[in-house]
């Protein structure tokens, strides 16, 4: 059985390590996971005047998260919570009320800095603002990633042996989470 994730870059940096770490992500991921890039870049700044009448980006951005399975946010720390493109894009997704496109969705993070604490306070601002939204988040494990680059290269690859296979068992586990919430709640 394979699974839809739709994966959100929370940098709009042309040379963003958080999209660097996406790939290895990607490359280590269980065969059954397919991964959809779901742009933020280019949405309108959020605001309720839109509620009735959203713009053909925002549309898009909801018909993207509804059409997955899962999804997994891959961001960097901006002053120490999520970019504003980020909480923008997820503001967006979760109105009109009444029709939040994240209600029930297996969701994860992850986050690559150059700082040590590898975008821990990000991922908990971010856990607060996903749990409101009501997706079923995935607790554990937790994903700090402090990024050098002799260990991630451009391309996904990683030097470092136990990187590359902590990794891998994120992205493992990430699959189980998805199954154990799809069992109880299938999507519609
Ligand atoms: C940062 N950076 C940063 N790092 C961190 O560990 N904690 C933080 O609070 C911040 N704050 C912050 C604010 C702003 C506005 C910028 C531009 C940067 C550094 C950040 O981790 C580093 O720039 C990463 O390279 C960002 O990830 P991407 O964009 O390369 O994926």
């Amino acid at each position: 059985m394979s699974y839809k994730v739709g994966y959100f870059i929370g940098s709009l940096s042309s040379t963003s390590i958080n999209r660097t770490l996406s790939k290895a992500l990607i490359r280590l991921a269980p065969d059954e996971l397919e991964f959809t890039e779901i742009p933020i870049g280019g949405l309108p700044l959020y605001s309720p005047d839109a509620d009735d009448d959203y713009p053909a980006e925002a549309r898009e951005l909801k018909t993207s998260i509804e059409a997955t399975d899962a999804v997994l946010f891959i961001s960097p720390e901006y002053n120490r919570s999520i970019p504003g493109a980020l909480k923008n894009a997820i503001d967006w997704a979760s109105r009109p009320y009444g029709e939040n496109s994240f209600d029930h969705l297996p969701a994860a993070m992850i986050g690559a800095s150059i700082g040590a604490i590898g975008t821990a306070v990000a991922q908990q601002a971010l856990r607060s603002v996903l749990a409101f939204c009501n997706t079923r988040l995935m607790t554990a494990p937790e994903a700090y990633i402090h990024f050098t680059k002799d260990v991630f290269h451009e391309d996904g690859t990683i030097t470092k042996p136990e990187t590359e296979e902590f990794l891998r068992d994120y992205m493992a586990e990430f699959r189980e989470h998805i199954v154990r919430v799809l069992t109880v709640l299938p999507r519609r």
